[in-house]
């Protein structure tokens, strides 16, 4: 174990918060979730946004957050309309567990706050699905509380103007105290979000545009010509592998063969290609209808943050869908592929659908 660091200066960074502002008024893209000028966003809204741009990038996000919000205009509504209404109306922007702490969290505002978002940090901890960087956002973008939200964009940019060598993940809980002492007393959320704006547009993870950057007389990190190095990374750990077969029937006419997935464990409500997990010297429960099942060559794998799955795939064609004789198990049914996006499909579906060629395959939106 290395002796612990001193902490770092920010003084620099601190004097510098006027000039900061002064790029983000002149450069800060319009989005739809930020106020104009001179007004005060709607709470609701920028928590909405956060728990959306959480995994889903800004491009993606933009195009649907004005019919996200007239579905649920309030927290209130949200909580009535039900999970499953917000999970259908998320459907496509991935990560679906989102969805459902999202519904959680509109229910948990009703309840203890009068359908109200709080504006203190703490109390914003506490609700369903938010983490201390989305809690921090809603404080100063929504309320000007003096925070500054630290994810891994943020983190970069502070890492570098700051030169600390201090390894991700773990700088994000050491930077994420700093926090308070570095915001400015007012515009703490044009200051927040000016951070974010930096790290995506400017302060890139590779190749950062440091001419254009309003903090590049201070970086430490470009004084030393480290930008390359900064941040630091942490190996991450292995993920333990699990074997999957999954079977795939298509009836040839567009209707492929799906499963809703249980409300509990892995994919937990989504809609995904009915399969097994294959463990030494297991079975598994076999196919969820009779058919020529053919095993498609290679295998998918996929990612979780806590395990890879590795998923060998198995196609058959039926000749009609629903196939006389047994009617599917439960849980099971056929689907237009035309009518995917009326479904909340998990990214792997979605990509077992595209290794068997029944879907084109490219590059996913978004991930679970
Ligand atoms: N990513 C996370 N929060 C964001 C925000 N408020 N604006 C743009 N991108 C973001």
């Amino acid at each position: 174990m290395s002796a612990p660091s001193p902490p770092p200066s920010l003084d620099p960074l601190r004097s510098a918060s006027g000039r900061l502002l002064a790029w983000y008024d002149a450069h800060a893209r319009a989005l739809p979730w930020r106020a104009p000028a001179g007004h005060w966003p709607d709470p609701w809204r920028v928590l909405v946004s956060e728990f959306m741009l959480q995994q889903t990038t800004v491009a993606t996000v933009a195009t649907r957050f004005e019919t996200f919000l007239a579905r649920f205009p309030t927290p209130r509504a949200m909580a009535e309309a039900g999970a499953d209404a917000v999970l259908e109306a998320w459907s496509g922007l991935g990560y679906y567990r989102r969805a459902r702490h999202l519904h959680a969290c509109a229910a948990a505002l009703v309840a203890r706050h009068g359908g109200r978002v709080p504006a203190e940090e703490t109390a914003l901890a506490a609700l369903p699905g938010v983490g201390p960087y989305t809690a921090a956002a809603v404080a100063a973008i929504a309320f000007d509380r003096p925070t500054v939200p630290v994810d891994g964009n943020v983190a970069r940019v502070l890492l570098r103007v700051l030169g600390l060598d201090w390894p991700l993940p773990g700088a994000l809980a050491r930077l994420r105290r700093l926090a308070p002492a570095l915001a400015p007393p007012v515009r703490a959320g044009d200051h927040a979000q000016a951070l974010i704006e930096l790290g995506a547009l400017v302060c890139r993870p590779r190749a950062p545009a440091c001419p254009r950057c309003p903090l590049a007389g201070l970086c430490v990190a470009r004084a030393g010509g480290r930008t390359d190095e900064l941040p630091r990374r942490d190996p991450r750990p292995s993920r333990p592998v699990r074997r999957v077969r999954a079977w795939l029937a298509h009836d040839g006419a567009g209707r492929v063969l799906l499963r809703r997935r249980p409300p509990r464990g892995l994919l937990a409500g989504l809609v995904d290609v009915p399969s097994e997990p294959l463990r030494a010297g297991e079975t598994g429960g076999g196919p969820p209808l009779a058919a020529d099942w053919r095993p498609l060559p290679g295998e998918v794998r996929h990612l979780f943050t806590h395990l890879e799955l590795r998923v060998r795939l198995h196609l058959a064609r039926v000749r009609a869908s629903p196939p006389p004789g047994r009617p599917p198990p439960e849980g099971v049914f056929w689907w237009p592929l035309a009518r995917l996006e009326a479904l909340p499909l998990a990214t792997l579906g979605r990509r077992l659908l595209a290794h068997a060629g029944l879907l084109p395959s490219g590059r996913q939106a978004s991930g679970r």
